[in-house]
């Protein structure tokens, strides 16, 4: 963790080279999940990062976070505005796109990637912050202060058994 360098964007827009550096974390992290998830399903879940895609999506972002081990990318985090039932959408911040090299997990980049998220949301005044949780992040997020206020169906991924899996929608009220 010592040797990992964080670098965080206010910038609005991602070029290639960046939306390439991503697709290049979030592969590998997502198919880390194949514990929980059903394999081929993920694979469909992951177009959605495709970098045309994650492009279009992703847009306008807050705020961008990745780490690095040396020139190599190992970590994403991303933060947009969102509206939520009676919160306004300055009010209101989405968490998306914490994804870890395998490699890395479980060193503290995680946390760190969601504190820095906090910390710039409390800056510029959002006072609800909620993300979608995997099994893998939920446990993280609760220790960070998020509660779960819920559970959707994802688009893609599906648990083993086969049917739709549910992630859990999370949520941290800031002051
Ligand atoms: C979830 C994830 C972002 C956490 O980042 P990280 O750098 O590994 O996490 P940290 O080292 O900061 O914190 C570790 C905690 O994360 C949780 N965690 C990490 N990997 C986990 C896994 N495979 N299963 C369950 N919990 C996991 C645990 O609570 C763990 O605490 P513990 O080691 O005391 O049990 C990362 O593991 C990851 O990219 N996983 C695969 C993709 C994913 O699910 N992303 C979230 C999309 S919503």
């Amino acid at each position: 963790m010592d040797r990992i360098n964080f670098v965080t964007s206010t910038s609005r827009t991602l070029d290639d080279k960046l939306l390439g550096d991503v697709y290049s974390v979030v592969a590998p992290s997502m198919r880390s999940n194949s514990g929980y998830y059903d394999p081929s399903s993920i694979e469909v879940a992951l177009q959605a990062y495709e970098p045309h895609r994650f492009r279009e999506w992703s847009q306008p972002l807050l705020l961008s976070i990745f780490a690095y081990d040396g020139e190599k990318m190992v970590g994403t985090g991303f933060l947009k505005h969102r509206k939520f039932e009676n919160v306004t959408t300055e009010a209101g911040g989405y968490l998306f796109g914490g994804f870890i090299l395998p490699e890395y997990q479980r060193q503290g980049i995680g946390r760190k990637i969601i504190e820095t998220q906090i910390d710039h949301a409390k800056r510029i005044g959002i006072k609800v912050l909620r993300g979608n949780a995997s099994e893998a992040s939920l446990k993280l997020l609760q220790d960070l202060g998020f509660v779960e206020i819920g559970k959707h169906e994802d688009d893609a991924l599906k648990s083993k058994d086969g049917a739709k899996a549910e992630l859990h929608t999370v949520e941290l009220k800031l002051q």
